[in-house]
């Protein structure tokens, strides 16, 4: 009975020991399963990393530490390399691997891909670098953490994307632009002398991922960053993040030469301007030999550009591409433009960069962030992907997340990230994938990439809201392989995560893959989009019309009026859709063809428009906000079942924000149907729960000091 009651007390503290998320996906708990644990210590009897890089010292490390976690009792490298049971090292270390791996296997893997193979007595893991190596340790150590079968490995894997980064939206002050998790884990303060260990923790969380680059400042640039002292700090970086395979980026700002270089000019075409870059790379590059290259936000929002001096695009980023030429740095060039003489704000990017197609120097990538307007809950995608066969395009994705609830909504994004890369913009015909255009299968481009603006800061769990964790996890796995489901990556964030307990992973995978619809639901149903808060973003505005630029004010991205709602963009609108080749214009063109989900973004649908429900689009509207309030009551309802299957802090604190969204869902949903009531003119339907307060009660709510602004 004594026993028992120990034994009891002993899995009880197991499953309820404090857990504040720092330790993110790479927890290494023991293994609950004692029969699968049982079978991995049989196959890892003893094992050996060869090599003397600094990054082989870091696989060890990882390994003991992880092989002492999962198997409960300290473990440390033993035996030699012949007799070991579990063997990793790159493909030179040893004759072993040559003789386990195939020619054709490793001329698959380049130079960051792995091949991992179960022989009997002998588990290796193998690659043409030590990076390569730490990315298959990762995927192993992955494979034991969700509890897969590993006696029979034959894997051969590499990344489908070159560059696999994330943007840092962090100011120099600390500050984190849309950040919603503290401050920024930059302390330029105290570096480059004091190295705070996160810096290092953070390396190693990306580099489980395959995370390979991080541009580390804001998109809105501050010229100090290129300047000698500053450039210390981030060799400091540079120098700490690269053994985990992680090459650091700089925002570029354009007026750099005029404010740091006492130059009277920026203009790209300009000789001193030109030579002053050149050197600026040349000193970044003595300091930092494989530093990435930079990332520029110009002419956009304020920021200066070449288009200051009459100049393009091109003539700014070709500039850049020219002085980081020599040393083998990129130039990420943003396509996030609009100005407001544009008539439709959605076209802009395509009308500036379409007609540059192919005047970019071979070393420039355009990014372009995944919809027309600015990571709202659901866009289109940015006709651009259709449009730039001639220069290779990264995707830009927004992990932090702006328009999506920031810190405090429960909303996995990786359905958000698949539906783009999964759509057809047919222009070479079907099956020109976005996905296919940014990995440049589909235009042959050897440069390509993906971004994530970053949502981490300095809060302990990193992310603010435990679940943000999964959306940077999201980032790494599909930049690494951009076909796997949202289903499989979540399935694998929660058992690292949370738990592998089967009935409890259901549940939360079940909230994780019905978030992102609900967030659409209560937001921004049917293709409404931009109806939220001037200036910090947070909670509905729709009735919005008080700044200087039309397309800042919510009432230009919804045009209600007594007809009906929406923004035509048909030809006898402002025709943005000739943007899109002719089989994506199909799709949209026809009000009564077009997909429930865009229908606003390219009609203005009369209030009895017959959607494909059956429902007028009134009452189409009433249906769906409330079927976001009812999805994350139901979410409420699964998180509770939770209780006592994770650990306290975590179900406390996922709880508590989860009626923090159920709050703000009720609010979005009486808000925005309260205003467009006011065109409608008529009811919500009776069955639907009525607004308890009125619409001047929402107009009178204030944010002040929100976060991120
Ligand atoms: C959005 C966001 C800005 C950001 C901009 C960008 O507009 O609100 O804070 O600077 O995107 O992507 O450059």
């Amino acid at each position: 009975m004594k026993a028992k009651l120990i034994i009891l007390f002993f899995f009880a503290a197991l499953i309820l020991k404090a857990e504040d998320g720092y330790r993110l996906w790479l927890r290494y708990d023991k293994i609950s399963n004692f029969t699968l644990l049982d079978q991995y210590k049989k196959q890892i009897r003893s094992f050996a990393v060869i090599g003397s890089s600094q990054t082989v010292a870091i696989i060890r490390k990882e390994l003991t530490n992880a092989f002492s976690g999962l198997f409960g009792t300290p473990y440390s490298l033993s035996g030699n390399n012949n007799s070991v049971s579990f063997l990793a090292g790159s493909i030179h270390s040893s004759p072993i691997f040559s003789s386990i791996v195939l020619k054709e296997e490793l001329n698959r893997i380049g130079t960051e891909g792995f091949i991992i193979k179960t022989k009997p007595g002998k588990t290796i893991i193998t690659a043409t670098t030590d990076i390569g190596v730490l990315y298959g340790v990762f995927h192993f150590l992955r494979l034991m953490q969700t509890q897969q079968p590993i006696s029979n490995l034959n894997i051969v894997s590499s990344p489908k994307l070159k560059l696999r980064l994330l943007n840092h939206w962090d100011n120099l002050n600390r500050t984190v632009e849309r950040g919603y998790a503290g401050f920024s884990i930059w302390n330029w303060h105290t570096l480059p002398d004091y190295i705070d260990k996160r810096y290092i923790d953070y390396a190693r969380a990306n580099a489980s991922i395959g995370i390979n680059g991080t541009v580390l400042t804001n998109v809105n640039a501050n010229a100090t960053i290129l300047t000698k002292p500053w450039l210390e700090k981030v060799k400091a970086l540079a120098d700490l993040f690269r053994p985990y395979g992680i090459k650091v980026f700089l925002t570029a700002r354009f007026s750099a030469p005029m404010e740091i270089g006492k130059i009277s000019t920026a203009d790209p075409l300009n000789d001193s301007v030109q030579q002053w870059w050149k050197n600026k790379a040349k000193e970044i590059y003595s300091l930092i030999p494989d530093f990435g290259g930079f990332l520029v936000k110009a002419n956009s929002e304020g920021q200066p550009g070449p288009q200051d001096y009459k100049r393009t695009h091109a003539d700014g980023a070709n500039m850049l591409a020219d002085a980081v030429a020599p040393f083998n740095g990129i130039v990420m060039w943003r396509a996030f433009v609009y100005n407001p003489e544009s008539n439709d704000r959605f076209k802009q990017a395509y009308e500036e960069f379409k007609p540059l197609d192919g005047k970019f120097r071979e070393n420039i990538l355009i990014q372009v962030k995944n919809g027309p307007i600015d990571f709202q809950p659901r866009e289109p995608f940015s006709p651009l992907f259709g449009a730039m066969h001639h220069t290779p395009l990264m995707m830009e994705f927004q992990l932090t997340q702006e328009y999506l609830g920031q810190g405090t909504h429960l909303v996995y994004e990786a359905p958000l990230f698949k539906e783009v890369l999964n759509t057809d913009t047919y222009s070479k015909g079907k099956n020109s994938t976005v996905a296919k255009v940014i990995d440049g299968s589909l235009d042959n481009f050897s440069l390509n990439g993906m971004a994530g603006v970053s949502n981490i800061g300095t809060d302990i769990n990193w992310t603010g809201h435990p679940f943000a964790q999964a959306n940077w996890y999201t980032l790494g796995r599909l930049s690494w392989d951009h076909s796997l489901s949202s289903g499989q990556i979540a399935d694998e964030w929660i058992k690292q995560t949370f738990t592998s307990d089967k009935k409890t992973v259901a549940v939360i995978k079940n909230i994780m893959l019905n978030s992102h619809e609900a967030l659409v639901n209560y937001m921004t149903p049917v293709g409404l989009t931009h109806i939220m808060y001037n200036g910090h973003h947070y909670g509905p505005m729709p009735w919005g019309n008080t700044l200087n630029r039309p397309d800042w004010n919510p009432v230009y991205y919804h045009r209600a009026d007594s007809f009906g709602i929406g923004f035509d963009r048909t030809a006898k609108g402002t025709n943005a859709l000739a943007q899109y080749a002719k089989e994506g214009q199909e799709q949209f063109n026809d009000i009564n063809k077009c997909p429930d989900e865009y229908l606003l973004w390219f009609h203005h649908a009369s209030w009895d428009h017959k959607m494909k429900s059956g429902r007028t689009l009134w009452n189409e509207l009433c249906y769906k906000y409330n079927t976001g309030v009812d999805s994350v009551r139901s979410f409420i309802k699964q998180w509770n079942s939770l209780e006592k299957k994770i650990d306290e802090d975590r179900y406390r604190q996922v709880q508590q924000l989860l009626n923090v969204q159920l709050k703000d869902a009720i609010w979005w949903r009486n808000a925005c149907l309260l205003y467009f009531q006011t065109f409608s003119k008529k009811p919500i339907p009776s069955n639907y729960e009525q607004p308890d307060k009125t619409l001047e009660y929402y107009k009178s709510i204030r944010i002040l000091f929100a976060p991120g602004n």
